[in-house]
């Protein structure tokens, strides 16, 4: 197959994530009201238009981290082992965490994610995830709050990438592969 001959529909408008964004940081800042001790993780690469939104419209003090895995590299498939390319550069026990991720595919990465930040003694440990793709599951985890349940397209924009492209769109959309 050509990578390079598709086009993108788009699936989730800027507006509608813009609203969503707003709502999921509500929800989470009532969820974490009085906390002090909150530390926002963000999933690189592909969270970090999603965490620089979200964190904005949250009514709570607290800290931004990052935690980077392997990713699919460029393909479309989950390598399903997952490895730490770089780790939390803050201590978390004792903190509240909210893990902030684009996608919950097949579940290998937020898995490995809890188990691994969990291990650490957080206080609190909550997930929000931008998109799901619940019909994708291999392992059993689910995101605390999710901002929409998506069909199984392969989707990009708003910080996800098709081979590393696409990050930059204002909304996501789906990968449609042109035949000739
Ligand atoms: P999982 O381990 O299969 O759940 O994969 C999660 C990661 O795969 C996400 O954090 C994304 O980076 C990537 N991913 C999953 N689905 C898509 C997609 O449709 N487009 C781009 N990246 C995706
Ligand atoms: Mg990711």
């Amino acid at each position: 197959m050509d990578h390079n001959n598709y086009v993108i529909d788009q699936l989730i408008s800027a507006k509608s994530i813009a609203a969503r964004v707003e709502a999921l940081a509500a929800t989470i800042s009532e969820h974490f009201k009085d906390t002090d001790k909150l530390v926002v993780v963000g999933l690189l690469r592909g969270s970090f238009v999603f965490i620089a939104d979200l964190v904005r419209e949250l009514d709570l003090p607290c800290e931004v981290d990052f935690l980077e895995t392997s990713s699919y590299g460029n393909e479309m498939q989950s390598s399903r082992e997952v490895r730490i390319l770089k780790d939390l550069r803050g201590e978390i026990e004792g903190r509240d965490i909210l893990v902030v991720e684009d996608i919950v595919d097949t579940g290998h990465t937020l898995k490995h994610v809890i188990g691994l930040l969990k291990s650490r003694n957080p206080a609190r440990l909550e997930v929000c995830a931008l998109l799901d793709k619940p019909s994708r599951r291999e392992v059993d985890v689910k995101a605390t709050w999710t901002g929409f349940e998506i069909p199984d397209e392969f989707v990009v924009g708003y910080g996800i990438d098709y081979a590393q492209r696409n990050r930059n769109l204002g909304y996501i959309g789906s990968v449609r592969f042109i035949q000739d």
